[in-house]
């Protein structure tokens, strides 16, 4: 995990302008954003936690998730179309933050001494990328409730722009959590479980969570790519050796399987090893 700051050419003007679309979105009545609430089994729209089971625990927070790319598969109906720039920041961001997933892609093949697109032909040109704009209210008893449980994404690079101002991200690292500090004008840069497989293990997808807080809500706007599901991936050849074997299998629609694990209270990454 890093930061990325100067954030890949994008202005700090533009920053605030998504947080700010973010914001005004979420500040409208319930009855405008349920127009575009999540289908029942759906993953895009506005909603809370999908209900899996009757025990299950849920994340004290609202989501838009929104699949951007490929561009062909974009559900516009679920678009906010209030606040009436909504479409437009999100379509450019899309644009801004896709060249850094590329550049990052490129940076972290060649810093392995691999060909630069080791890793973004696995994804290939119908790659999937999610924009997924996270909304914490306050919560009376941060104690005993989380904003986000425990887990790890299952991207291949996640993009998160985090709130300018209240703390939530933290990170799970030698046993301990540590807390990811806001840095306005910077992104927060995480691999993905799907990273950690093209890579054999060597890049890392940490465990994080998000705490809540009892006097200020908190927003984040995190993107995440992933290859299209019918798309195989899988460690990269030039990193398996006899000093280091092949860890993980390949894996097709890690989606499903990410899903699947979930259901199952089983770690995915685990699942996918040999
Ligand atoms: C996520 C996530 C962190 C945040 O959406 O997967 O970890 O700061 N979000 O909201
Ligand atoms: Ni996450």
């Amino acid at each position: 995990m890093g930061l990325l700051s100067g954030s890949g050419g994008i202005s700090s003007s533009f920053l605030d302008k998504v947080r700010e679309v973010a914001k005004q979105f979420f500040a409208l009545p319930v009855e405008e954003k349920q127009k575009y609430s999540r289908e029942v089994d759906g993953s895009e729209g506005y909603g809370n936690d999908r209900i899996l089971s009757e025990n299950q625990v849920l994340d004290w927070l609202y989501r838009l998730s929104l699949r951007l790319r490929p561009v062909d598969q974009r559900k516009l109906q679920l678009w906010p179309e209030n606040p009436n720039e909504f479409r437009e920041v999100l379509d450019e961001y899309g644009t801004k933050v896709k060249i850094i997933m590329d550049v990052l892609f490129k940076a972290m093949a060649k810093s392995l001494s691999l060909e630069e697109n080791s890793f973004s032909s696995q994804f290939g040109e119908r790659a999937v990328m999610q924009a997924r704009f996270n909304f914490y209210p306050r919560c009376a008893r941060p104690d005993l409730v989380l904003g986000v449980k425990p887990h790890s994404d299952r991207s291949g690079i996640t993009v998160l722009l985090q709130d300018k101002e209240v703390e939530g991200l933290q990170v799970f690292k030698n046993d301990k959590w540590f807390i990811v500090s806001v840095i306005p004008h910077a992104f927060v840069v995480k691999l993905g479980d799907q990273m950690q497989i093209m890579s054999n293990g060597i890049f890392k997808s940490p465990m994080h969570r998000v705490v809540t807080n009892s006097e200020r809500m908190r927003i984040s706007v995190a993107m995440f790519n992933e290859p299209a599901p019918d798309k195989e991936i899988g460690p990269v050849d030039g990193l398996i050796d006899e000093k280091r074997p092949r860890l993980y299998r390949n894996v097709k629609n890690y989606a499903a399987f990410n899903f699947e694990c979930f259901q199952k209270g089983v770690v995915p990454l685990e699942s996918a090893k040999i």
